[in-house]
């Protein structure tokens, strides 16, 4: 039976109906509510609203849920490699076996990268952050495959590409950053295995693989691809909606991801434990900084606005990090400096009160260092793992036939209707018009 919901008001009743998703949460369609009432609903941030319908990702933040097309994440780090996720996150099922060697094969026949795209980044000044780069090289793409897409094979084709050159692009970055030879892809290497042999291979000291640290970019990877209508991938569909193509829509979320609320809070964690380190800065009183609201200081890798536990994701990157680092024989003080914040935060009752947690950013920064990638390039990484979130929702909202173009509403609270007052009236001392 539907369900309704009652709105009440200058007296007027409107119902409402109740939309139920697959997993029992419950949304009120406000649709008609504007035409009905002349009201809009206000909810800055989005935090109430909800945008589509998607069949992609489940996150329950009160349980520590997160699902990629019904398949637990925990499941996926374990078991999956970055391809096979992708593969599921944009089909909507796992590959079989000859569906995954035709993606590889496909992977593979794209990871070039034009030559004529080195002179971006040798063009581009040596202190450029690589984020702003990669969302110039991603807008770019479109000039270099300037085809529009009309069929479902024309699409895959351009998932492909984007997953498979912007691997390719940002290692390409990190050589030429570093004045280093560009080390191109190889068709006999795996996706990730590629991707650090492009990053850390050299003529002159060629990188030895570690099966444990592949296996960990895999999880890395895995733990980012998609995570439902957070600020970037909004940012990509409403990009999007106004049909922009697919490069400029990907180029936009790359840029929402480089705030550091967002996708820049990786590097921002890792800044934030460098510096306690550095200047041996005691733990609590960084947590009472933290908690100061006169000082805009947050935990970074903390909170979340779907999560009101600890993310799901937070603990398996923990978990990668206890058997990563002392496999490559490294000693981070930073791990340990993070696990004595988590600890003093998790007991403290600000943090108690306000559901505060670790994100996944948390300790995914700690991994990345001890594989070598530069700080820097951070949300880079966060950003070739969530492509295939990305352009699989840019895709279900081109086919979504009750999306329309992104266009919120606003309460005007300016100024009412007042004149336009001549220049020469607005000062007293003012008696001629020479500036026109
Ligand atoms: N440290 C201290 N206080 C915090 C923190 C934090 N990290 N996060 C939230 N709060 C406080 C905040 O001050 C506010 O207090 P009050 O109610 O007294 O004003 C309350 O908790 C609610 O915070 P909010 O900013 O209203 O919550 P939000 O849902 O809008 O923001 C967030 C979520 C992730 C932006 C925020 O928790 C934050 O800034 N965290 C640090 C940055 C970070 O780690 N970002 C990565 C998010 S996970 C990766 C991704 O998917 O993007």
């Amino acid at each position: 039976m539907k369900e309704y919901a009652t709105l009440t008001i200058d007296g007027k009743e409107l119902k409402l109906p109740v939309i139920i998703g697959t997993e029992g949460e419950k949304a009120i369609d406000i649709r008609s509510l504007r035409q009905e009432t002349g009201c809009i609903t206000y909810d800055p941030g989005f935090a109430n609203t909800g945008s589509c319908k998607s069949k992609i990702t489940f996150m329950n933040g009160e349980k520590g849920i997160l699902r990629h097309r019904g398949i637990p994440i925990e499941q996926l780090a374990e078991k999956s490699s970055f391809v096979e996720t992708s593969y599921l996150i944009m089909h909507g099922h796992l590959p079989t076996r000859k569906e995954l060697t035709r993606t590889s094969i496909m992977l593979n026949d794209q990871s070039m990268v034009h030559e004529d795209m080195q002179f971006f980044f040798q063009n581009y000044p040596r202190l450029s952050h690589p984020m702003g780069i990669l969302s110039a090289m991603v807008n770019a793409l479109r000039s270099f495959y300037p085809e529009i897409i009309t069929t479902q094979e024309e699409f895959e084709k351009v998932f492909i590409r984007l997953l498979s050159k912007v691997r390719t692009m940002a290692a390409m970055s990190y050589k030429i950053s570093r004045g280093h030879k560009v080390i191109y892809p190889r068709t006999d290497y795996t996706y990730c295995a590629n991707f650090l042999n492009m990053m850390f291979d050299s003529p002159v000291n060629p990188y030895r693989l570690d099966r444990d640290v592949v296996k960990a970019l895999n999880t890395f990877w895995i733990l980012h691809a998609d995570h439902e209508q957070n600020c970037s991938t909004s940012a990509v569909k409403t990009v999007g909606s106004s049909q922009a193509n697919v490069y400029a829509s990907i180029s936009a979320g790359i840029t929402a991801l480089w705030g550091p609320l967002h996708g820049g809070a990786n590097q921002a964690v890792i800044e934030m434990l460098t510096a306690i380190h550095k200047k041996g800065v005691g733990i609590s009183e960084v947590v009472e900084k933290a908690k100061n609201r006169r000082s805009s200081f947050r935990l970074m890798g903390f909170g979340h606005r779907v999560y009101k536990t600890y993310d799901p994701r937070a603990k398996i990157m923990k978990k990668v990090c206890d058997k990563v680092l002392p496999k490559l024989k490294i000693n981070d003080p930073l791990l340990e400096i993070a696990k004595q914040l988590e600890e003093v935060a998790l007991s403290d009752q600000y943090f108690v009160d306000k559901n505060l947690y670790p994100n996944v950013d948390f300790y995914s920064g700690i991994l990345l260092r001890a594989m070598g990638i530069p700080t820097n390039m951070f949300p880079v990484m966060f950003a070739i793992g969530r492509l295939p979130g990305w352009i699989a929702q840019w895709k279900e909202n081109m086919d979504d036939k009750e999306q329309k173009i992104t266009r919120p509403r606003q309460i005007y609270t300016g100024l009412n209707k007042s004149p336009y007052i001549p220049i020469s009236k607005r000062d007293s001392d003012s008696e001629d018009d020479s500036d026109y």
